[in-house]
């Protein structure tokens, strides 16, 4: 008889917790601000003058980040993810990959050229390499759309920046 008494105890409360973290569970879905969010990382930049600011970046933004990560940022940024940038070796200095006043003012069949055929192409420095044998022109056009999202002052063009959205 005791047995049985505290065996029915022990059964209620069992049930009782088994219930209550049902519910608990079932109630509460995962806190939205301990998910991951990429600061930083793929999925947005962080503004290069300004590191309070986190700009968003679309799908193609992002793969243009990518090819930038690994091609580019040598030698068009400050500093690089593996640590400081041989920006201020080259001669001339390439332009900050964000620096909307000069890249703002060039259109994308001028960064297309130069991007895959190299600074000759354009009168330009053979110090900018051709990439047109290692990057497809898709690759090129997600630059592009990165180079645009980044831009400060930002890039105004809304015609540009829709038809680089929907490809
Ligand atoms: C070895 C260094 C180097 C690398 C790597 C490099 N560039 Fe350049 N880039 C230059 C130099 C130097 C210039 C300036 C050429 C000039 O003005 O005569 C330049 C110019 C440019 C310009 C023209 C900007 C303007 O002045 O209007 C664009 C756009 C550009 N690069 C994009 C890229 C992209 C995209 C990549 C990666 C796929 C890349 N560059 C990789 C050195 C480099």
């Amino acid at each position: 008889m005791k047995f049985t008494l505290i065996f029915l105890i022990v059964l209620v409360v069992c049930l009782d917790v088994a219930s209550h973290t049902t519910i608990s569970l079932a109630s509460k879905p995962h806190p939205l601000e301990a998910q991951y969010v990429s600061y930083g990382s793929y999925g947005s930049e962080i503004d290069w003058n300004d590191p309070h600011r986190i700009i968003p970046l679309g799908y193609r933004q992002t793969q243009g980040k990518r090819i930038f990560d690994q091609q580019c940022v040598w030698c068009h940024a400050d500093a690089t993810p593996a640590g400081p940038s041989n920006r201020s070796n080259v001669t001339p200095t390439p332009a900050l990959m964000n620096d909307g006043t000069v890249l703002n003012k060039d259109g994308d069949d001028f960064l297309r050229k130069i991007i895959a055929q190299g600074g000759t192409a354009v009168r330009r420095s053979p110090m900018m390499p051709p990439y047109g044998n290692s990057l497809t022109d898709d690759d090129i056009s997600t630059l592009i759309a990165y180079m645009r999202a980044i831009a400060a002052p930002p890039f105004k063009s809304p015609s540009t920046t829709r038809r680089d959205e929907s490809r």
